[in-house]
């Protein structure tokens, strides 16, 4: 690869357009007075080191790069609770400005590694001055659990290269079993949040029907 700076130029403008997008229906979520499913939007190029890493390791050629490797534009979309993120999935879904190639869900089948996330590879449609180039993009949606979890897990993998002494493999294991724990609790409080919201909607209602009889 000569050029990498020019390589990457639909990449980053992908990666920037869909941060806005998609932060723009956390924006859209809250003017309703409606807790929003997304927390907060991150996005990243994969680094040019982390490419050629990558190209290597899966034998794949300069020429499928664009192809075969699909995040080099990534976003990632974190969740409060872990039933936001099927509903952050279902108006992914409705969108008319990409193409949806690939769902992977990582939480019903969690990794062996203990990873858990919902990803999608869309086909993305970025407008250059030479014309439309439509790139492949990796969204991760997850909790925020998951998305601690996931990155710890990463930033040792990066450390030990993927090799983890045994004691660290333990204790991620037991960690990744902690964060699904967190998440499931904070489901639970979730619901006894919605159920006592209810309870009080429906006092008021009471109490207005009770009014408007008098
Ligand atoms: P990649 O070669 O990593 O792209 O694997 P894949 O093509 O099978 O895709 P997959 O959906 O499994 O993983 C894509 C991305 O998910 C990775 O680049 C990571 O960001 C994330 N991921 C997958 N597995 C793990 C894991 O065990 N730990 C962490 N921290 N992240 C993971
Ligand atoms: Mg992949």
């Amino acid at each position: 690869m000569t050029n990498w700076d020019e390589f990457l130029v639909p990449y980053k403008q992908a990666v920037d357009e869909l941060k806005v997008k998609l932060r723009g229906m956390r924006t859209q979520f809250e003017r309703g007075d409606e807790h929003s499913p997304i927390e907060f939007v991150t996005g990243r190029v994969k680094p040019v080191a982390s490419i050629l890493d990558k190209a290597s390791e899966k034998n794949i050629p300069f020429d499928r790069l664009e192809t075969e490797i699909q995040d080099i534009a990534g976003v990632r979309m974190m969740c409060q609770f872990v039933d936001d993120i099927i509903k952050v999935v279902m108006k992914l879904r409705m969108r008319k400005d990409f193409k949806i190639i690939e769902e992977k869900n990582y939480i019903s089948h969690k990794k062996p590694s203990g990873y858990r996330s919902y990803h999608m590879v869309i086909e993305y449609p970025v407008q250059t001055i030479n014309g439309e180039k439509k790139i492949l993009a990796e969204i991760q949606i997850r909790t925020l659990a998951m998305n601690f979890w996931a990155t710890i897990e990463h930033s040792l993998n990066y450390k030990y290269e993927g090799q983890f002494p045994e004691e660290i493999q333990m204790r991620l294991q037991r960690a990744a079993e902690a964060a699904f724990r967190l998440d499931e609790e904070m489901s639970l409080i979730r619901e006894e949040i919605k159920e006592a919201q209810a309870f009080f909607t429906k006092k008021k209602e009471q109490a207005n029907d009770h009014r408007t009889k008098e």
